[in-house]
């Protein structure tokens, strides 16, 4: 019988969730568990890279967990758990790290930008912030990743970790391939269009967060920045606000692109605003009110956290047990 293919993909609670990390990751992760056998962690310590609150990182790893299951991620098909429950990402980490070239780490963008950033917080964990999430995936001998686009450069660094060590030694790791989404593997901020909507941008008016309210919705999308035409045109280049909103249309009423543009071929750009607005606030009305449910339930939410850890961990402790050996580590 056929053994089915390894998912890992994670999410790091460093700010809320947005529509940006719905469209380029979560959505690919649902669909993918009807095909795989998928393990879809919490990158808490993933946040510990940039400053944070102690207390709003426990909350956010809790509403993490919430919104997983409440966006339809069914913990009897796929593993779901905070990685901090499982010690084999970090120990794994420490191995890979002295795989990985000094000048290769500092070649990663987003080490570059978030440096730039928070330049009075330029640690040494978000230097080697890629060899944890390579830890993260070849732990698991995942085969797929699905992420969004900005994360392709540190997935390629793992694809570049596994072989090394696989030459060096004997196949160990598999090396893993990136899935991006067809459309939206990069949604942009709506009050900046050229740039990536974030969890943690400066402006909090471009970035939807799965928490906002129905009016917090409707209102950041009604002040979407577009361009000084009239004409609702899928054209990235020159239109790439109005681009924006009709990929974020697209995937929340699940129309293609240009059935997307059809429908407001005649409308104005507020009508096409509203439009875009109220589909997904119609879209995360039930997963809103589910969310609300699962956070009041601790118990249940660490019940989950905890049978995905125990299952993540008898995995990760395998391939962790492996490279250990293959290194030389007294067992
Ligand atoms: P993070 O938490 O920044 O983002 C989570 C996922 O959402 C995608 N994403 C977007 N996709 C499209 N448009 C956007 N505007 C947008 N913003 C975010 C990201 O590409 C990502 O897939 N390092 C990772 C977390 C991580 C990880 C891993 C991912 C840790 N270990 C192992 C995959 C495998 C991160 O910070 O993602």
């Amino acid at each position: 019988m056929d053994e089915k293919k390894i998912v890992f993909s994670a999410l790091k609670p460093t700010g809320d969730l947005t529509i940006g990390n719905y469209i380029g990751a979560l959505k690919n992760m649902i669909d993918m568990t009807n095909d795989y056998d998928c393990l879809y962690a919490v990158a808490d310590l993933h946040s510990l890279t940039v400053d944070c609150v102690p207390a709003e990182l426990r909350k956010r790893s809790y509403d993490f967990m919430a919104f997983f299951l409440a966006i339809g991620l069914d913990p009897k098909k796929c593993t779901l758990f905070l990685q901090s429950h499982v010690p084999a990402h970090a120990e794994l980490a420490w191995i890979l790290n002295c795989f990985t070239q000094f000048g290769e780490a500092k070649r990663m963008t987003q080490f570059k930008d978030k440096s730039a950033k928070a330049p009075q917080n330029v640690n040494v964990g978000l230097f080697a912030y890629p060899t944890l999430m390579a830890a993260d995936i070849l732990l698991y001998k995942a085969d797929y990743v699905p992420v969004g686009k900005d994360q392709l450069q540190h997935l390629e660094l793992a694809r570049t970790i596994a072989e090394r060590f696989n030459n060096k030694y004997s196949p160990t790791f598999v090396v893993p391939e990136g899935i991006t989404g067809k459309k939206g593997s990069k949604i942009y901020s709506l009050a900046d269009p050229t740039a990536k909507m974030g969890k943690t941008d400066d402006n909090a008016n471009g970035t939807i967060f799965l928490l906002d309210d129905p009016d917090t919705m409707m209102r950041k999308f009604r002040r979407a920045v577009t361009d000084s035409e009239t004409v609702v045109r899928y054209d990235v280049k020159n239109k790439p606000g109005i681009s924006n909103l009709l990929t974020i249309y697209s995937v929340f009423a699940g129309c293609s692109i240009e059935e997307a543009e059809a429908r407001f071929a005649s409308s104005d750009y507020a009508t096409l605003k509203n439009g875009v607005g109220e589909c997904v606030v119609e879209f995360f009305k039930p997963i809103r009110a589910e969310y609300n449910r699962l956070i009041a339930d601790k118990a249940y939410l660490e019940e989950i956290m905890k049978q995905g850890a125990d299952k993540a961990s008898y995995l990760a402790n395998k391939t962790l047990s492996k490279v250990y050996r293959k290194v030389g580590l007294v067992r």
